[in-house]
């Protein structure tokens, strides 16, 4: 029991540290700023964090009483759009750091009395889980809007490892049959990954690699983005009425080089790292003009999880052992995704790299939930975006901390959607 409350305590501690570094490292006029009309201010993500935290640990689990009663509206996901965050009467940048530092207070009172068991939130400390895998996703969505702020570089981080070696194949066949997606005991699953299913997949093809800059920069050049037949129909009305020419940060510098803005530095567009910031109709019109598709998200999920000697679903690509930074790029460690080919000790069986950790990558399929899911704890983690235009994101990126990472994680966004950091890889037919 003990090396459960060990394992949820460095699992917060490590999401504070993240906080507080990414919203440290700029001024408090930086932090109340709109950066762009599709992120919240940073002070908004930092006092939403405290506010699920005494939602759910302090005041649901602990039973104690509110640290603060009167701003839950405010940090209210629902009540207020992105876009008017900033003009709402938010906690000042001090106030938001006092805020957060008194409810983890009580927090860790909760932990120290919790016994992990009796109610279903509680039991394998699933509350304090989602709590951190929850404070993870907003420091990467703050990690997304430090992408979009203007200004000099104030993140630093250790350089990608240079360890590539040249996959042997570019692409893997995985064959026909079932397979089990989804979890029903990964005790820190969340509601969409639930429960466990048998999934038939036909036989298909897919990339050992994402798809590079280079490779991207080829269909760019073969006239991708004028091209109307490699687009389906909403995605060339997107592609015309956004004007898009390249990926997002991407620019030409007139004489045929491309440069990219990252984190603050603008350098050029490096061939071999998976391509980013390009939104679910680019990856689908790449894929076209490469003669292939993107994978389903059952075909994602079995190329990540199926282990073709015992027939099992694993956790992770290379099996059931937690990530570590020889395996997979996650966490913030760097800032940006290792050149393709690299970390051949997290590939899957059939010879898979990457899968896991460097960008998230689309896949083909609407979000919805699987048979027989139910929502926990509440339904607007999940349920209320089911069925909407939403496609599914697997993998986790460079900015994806473990304990929100996993072979059976889902995330979604619009298909117009690019300031994530999402790349993709291809697959097709036999
Ligand atoms: C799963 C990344 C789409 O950021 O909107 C954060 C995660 N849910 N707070 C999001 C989430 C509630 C969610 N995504
Ligand atoms: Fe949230």
């Amino acid at each position: 029991m003990s090396g459960l409350r060990d394992q949820l305590s460095s699992a917060l501690s490590r999401a504070r540290r993240r906080t507080d570094a990414l919203t440290e490292c700029v001024d408090d006029a930086d932090l109340v700023a709109q950066h762009s009309p599709l992120m919240s201010p940073l002070v908004w993500d930092l006092a939403h964090i405290g506010n699920q935290e005494e939602l759910w640990l302090v005041r649901d689990v602990g039973g104690r009483d509110a640290v603060r009663s009167d701003i839950d509206e405010l940090y209210d996901a629902f009540k207020h759009a992105r876009s008017t965050r900033p003009s709402l009467p938010l906690l000042a940048p001090n106030e938001a750091r006092r805020y957060v530092g008194e409810v983890r207070e009580k927090a860790w009172d909760v932990l120290d009395a919790s016994r992990f068991r009796g109610r279903r939130l509680e039991e394998n400390g699933f509350a304090f889980a989602m709590i951190a895998q929850h404070e993870q996703q907003h420091d990467e969505t703050m990690l997304a809007t430090h992408q979009l702020r203007g200004g000099p570089a104030v993140l630093t981080a250790l350089p990608v490892p240079a360890a590539v070696t040249p996959v042997r194949e570019r692409e893997v066949v995985i064959p026909a049959g079932e397979f089990v997606m989804g979890t029903s005991d990964d005790p820190w699953a969340l509601d969409n990954e639930r429960p466990a299913h048998r999934v038939f997949v036909d036989e298909f093809a897919i990339d050992t690699v994402p798809v590079s800059n280079a490779d991207y920069v080829e269909f760019v050049e073969d006239g991708g983005y004028r091209r109307r037949e490699l687009w389906s129909e909403c995605g060339w009305r997107h592609r015309v009425e956004s004007r898009l020419e390249a990926p997002q940060f991407w620019l030409d510098d007139g004489s045929g080089h491309w440069w990219r803005h990252r984190f603050g530095v603008l350098e050029p567009v490096p061939p071999d790292e998976p391509v980013m910031h390009v939104c679910w109709f680019e990856a689908q019109a790449f894929a076209r003009w490469a003669g292939k598709r993107l994978p389903t998200e059952a075909e994602w999920e079995k190329a990540a999880r199926w282990h073709p000697a015992s027939g099992r679903s694993r956790r992770f690509p290379w099996g059931d052992d937690e990530p570590d930074h020889r395996r997979a790029n996650l966490g913030q460690r760097h800032l940006g995704p290792a050149p393709v080919g690299s970390y051949p000790k997290g590939a899957s069986p059939a010879g898979v790299r990457q899968l896991i950790g460097d960008v998230w990558e689309w896949t083909s399929s609407p979000f919805t939930g699987y048979p027989g899911f139910a929502a926990f704890p509440y339904r607007e983690y999940s349920e209320v975006f089911f069925g909407g235009d939403y496609r599914v994101l697997r993998g986790g990126s460079f900015g994806t901390d473990p304990v929100a990472c996993r072979g059976t994680f889902r995330n979604w966004d619009h298909p117009i959607r690019r300031q994530i950091f999402v790349g993709f890889r291809c697959a097709r037919d036999t």
